[in-house]
């Protein structure tokens, strides 16, 4: 098989077959085809897409390039969650510990931020001493005894996607449907999970702007999931300003907490409880008792025994003000008065990056204390110097933070008609 054929052909519209995308994707994994011809390939999938045989290949040679785990001997359903990417969406740090406490086990492999979206380990390892990085026998015994794990992606588990992923950055071809598609579901079938609820995410926050859009990407993955057996629910949910109130990493666990509390902003505990009542009714529990394990402590308690099991010192849980905080406040303020009409997640969410809440490069550092706090969201009323948001920082990228939210904020005479958070449903 000559790579360039592959190429070319998928270039001027044609079908690549199952064997030569397993051939393929096989060689790319062991180093055998090079970047370049591999970057020329999605460029050509980005434009030209993948009929549903190509599409079933392609995510099965992926998931196949890695371990794929085995939690079946461990009774009980086991289902994940994933969500596409968003501002401030820090939902499985509340959500994962109260599905557990259901009685579902939640076995959840999760990434990092990049760009501007934030990513779950970047936030959980904000807490001192948290590890996700722990060895699948590790993974195992925590799912099988606390019901939960919560770990990065390890070296084992689908390789391709990874170095795909990270060739798709740099070459523009992220925001494509079938490459989504593909990378999401082979991370999530290798994971030994029984069933998966989809956060697909539509907005400026989003990859996905609009509901069509995202409605093609949900139903792409649930069919690829049911194709292979598994139960999969997609959530087509509002992203066209950041979830929540805050954005940054250790700041989105505080949030997080207080929501396990009972407390925090409406639309996470919103959010939490309806990708909760999913995952139940997907492993065959009750909908109904995620509200009751919010409102009785369960889930805090069980985010407080993943932190200690994971290294993490759980006295944070007890009192956050023991978590990294930033050396300075600032107030961003309101250039006139008036209703807050729209919010750009989007630029938010970078804005949060160049304090140092996320990464340009995979390899840079992350300042775990900084992020945006919102005092006022989409329909609040803004008096001309009040403050839009507070900036928490260390001393790192605040102009360019300023720069990036000059114009995130949209400021009118009139307050909008609220928009709803879960858009649809697909099944
Ligand atoms: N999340 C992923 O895991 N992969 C993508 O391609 C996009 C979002």
């Amino acid at each position: 098989m000559r790579v360039v054929d592959l190429i070319e052909r998928k270039r001027d519209g044609g079908q690549l077959t199952g064997d030569e995308i397993r051939t393929l994707i096989d060689a790319y994994t062991r180093d055998a085809v090079p970047d370049y011809q591999m970057a020329a390939l999605l460029m050509a999938i980005f434009l030209r897409g993948m009929d549903a045989d190509e599409l079933a290949a392609w995510t099965d040679a992926m998931l196949r390039s890695g371990e794929v785990l085995d939690f079946s001997d461990i009774p009980g359903a086991k289902v994940d969650k994933h969500s596409t990417g968003g501002v401030g969406d820090k939902i499985s740090l509340p959500l994962a510990p109260l599905v557990a406490a259901c009685g579902v086990r939640v076995p959840m492999v999760s990434g990092r931020g990049l760009g501007h979206t934030g990513g779950t380990l970047d936030k959980l390892e904000s807490i001192p001493g948290f590890s996700t990085r722990l060895p699948v026998e590790r993974f195992r015994e925590m799912v099988a005894t606390l019901g939960i794990s919560l770990i990065g992606q390890t070296e084992e588990i689908a390789p391709a996607d990874r170095r795909l992923y990270a060739l798709r950055d740099v070459t523009g071809t992220v925001p494509s449907i079938p490459l989504i598609a593909s990378s999401i579901m082979s991370k999530k079938l290798a994971e030994g999970i029984d069933a998966l609820v989809l956060d697909v995410k539509v907005g400026s926050g989003a990859f996905m702007r609009t509901v069509p859009e995202a409605r093609r990407l949900a139903e792409t993955m649930v069919a690829i999931g049911n194709g292979m057996g598994k139960k999969v629910v997609a959530l087509l949910t509002d992203m066209s300003q950041p979830l929540g109130r805050t954005v940054g990493n250790a700041l989105e666990v505080r949030e997080s907490i207080e929501v396990l509390r009972g407390g925090g902003p409406a639309d996470i505990r919103a959010l939490t409880l309806a990708l909760a009542e999913e995952m139940l009714r997907l492993g065959g529990a009750d909908p109904a008792e995620a509200r009751r394990a919010l409102d009785d402590g369960r889930g805090l308690a069980r985010f407080r025994q993943v932190v200690e099991a994971q290294g993490g010192d759980p006295r944070t849980v007890d009192d956050p003000d023991r978590l990294p905080r930033a050396a300075h406040v600032t107030p961003f303020a309101a250039p006139r008065d008036g209703y807050v009409t729209a919010i750009d997640a989007r630029a938010v969410g970078v804005g949060a990056m160049c304090l140092g809440a996320g990464r340009a490069r995979k390899e840079d550092a992350i300042a775990p204390g900084v992020g945006l706090v919102l005092e006022k969201r989409v329909g609040d009323r803004v008096a001309r110097g009040e403050p839009l948001l507070f900036v928490h920082h260390d001393g790192v990228g605040l102009d360019a933070c300023h720069a990036r939210l000059s114009d995130a904020f949209l400021i009118g005479d009139e307050a909008p008609a609220p928009l709803p958070l879960v858009l649809e449903r697909v099944e």
